[in-house]
């Protein structure tokens, strides 16, 4: 309740009305994946990406702690004018969402909006699959969740899904050993657990933002019928009709085309790592988070 009343004494002090970027959060590098697709969709807007990278990885912390932390972003990217946050991350999504959406929004500012990206990718799937034998791979906290589940259930109850947590993925991703045969060996494993639980499976979901630079490896142990589905396009192209629905939302975000680039950890080590998902320079800048 006190924490209540604090939100609610923060939001009338500090945040200001006037149009503001479009803040992009990922526990570490993976939404920059998404964040390319959405700015070749957008790129007249302005944005602000935040990676919590010092607290990376979000997937095997509790439920609790990421959606603690995921607040704590969407604070601070509202203290920086943001009206509107993307929740670049497949386990913050799962798990920190739907609280914020119902609890802390009414308390922050209900004209504000956060989204994920876990509901426009389950908007999609019967497009995609033709055995309605769905796969999902995603950290232990999305896989946990069974948010995948649950929203297939929702639209499409015909839709069999089944998930495997690849706790390693994000580490061999981030630590840039998602090339080495140190990949071979973890992509392999899952991949095969996977479609020895349902060999029906024809469509695998990147149900996590740092699997893209591992589709290669993917590619190279899924029988060639089944279809990988990454998200970042489907991401961008549902914020695009979203905002052509709501032109209120979209009025409140300013036109630049720029892009800054906050992370908890250091700012150097940023710019060196984000090469990898841009494959071309950035530069951060360190932020702290509470
Ligand atoms: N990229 C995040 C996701 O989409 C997870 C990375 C992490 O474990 O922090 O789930």
């Amino acid at each position: 309740m006190i924490g209540i009343l604090l939100l609610f004494y923060k939001s009338r002090i500090m945040y200001s009305q006037s149009p503001g970027p479009v803040g992009i959060f990922d526990s570490g590098y993976g939404g920059l994946t998404i964040l390319e697709k959405i700015r070749e969709v957008l790129p007249q807007y302005d944005y602000i990406y935040l990676g919590d990278n010092a607290r990376a990885p979000y997937g095997t912390r509790s439920y609790d702690v990421v959606y603690e932390f995921t607040r704590q972003a969407v604070s601070k990217l509202f203290d920086a004018g943001c009206h509107l946050v993307i929740l670049a991350c497949n386990t913050a999504s799962a798990t920190a969402l739907r609280t914020i959406q119902q609890r802390v929004l009414p308390v922050l500012d209900p004209d504000r909006r956060v989204l994920g990206v876990i509901r426009p990718t389950v908007e999609i799937i019967d497009d995609l699959t033709q055995s309605k034998h769905v796969g999902i791979v995603g950290t232990s906290g999305t896989i946990r969740s069974n948010s995948y589940t649950i929203e297939i259930g929702k639209y499409f109850p015909h839709i069999t899904v089944t998930g495997e947590a690849c706790p390693m993925w994000v580490p061999l991703v981030e630590n840039d050993e998602f090339r080495g045969p140190g990949a071979d060996y973890f992509v392999e494993k899952h991949i095969s657990q996977l479609l020895s639980k349902d060999p029906l499976i024809d469509t695998l979901v990147l149900g996590c933002t740092h699997y893209p630079l591992l589709e290669e490896k993917i590619r190279k142990y899924l029988p060639p019928e089944v279809r990988i589905f990454s998200q970042g396009e489907r991401i961008a192209e549902s914020l695009k009709e979203y905002l052509y629905r709501h032109p209120g939302l979209r009025r409140q975000i300013t036109r630049g085309g720029t892009c800054r680039f906050w992370t908890t950890e250091s700012a150097d080590k940023f710019t060196t790592s984000a090469t990898l998902f841009l494959s071309r320079p950035v530069q951060a800048e360190t932020v702290t988070m509470e």
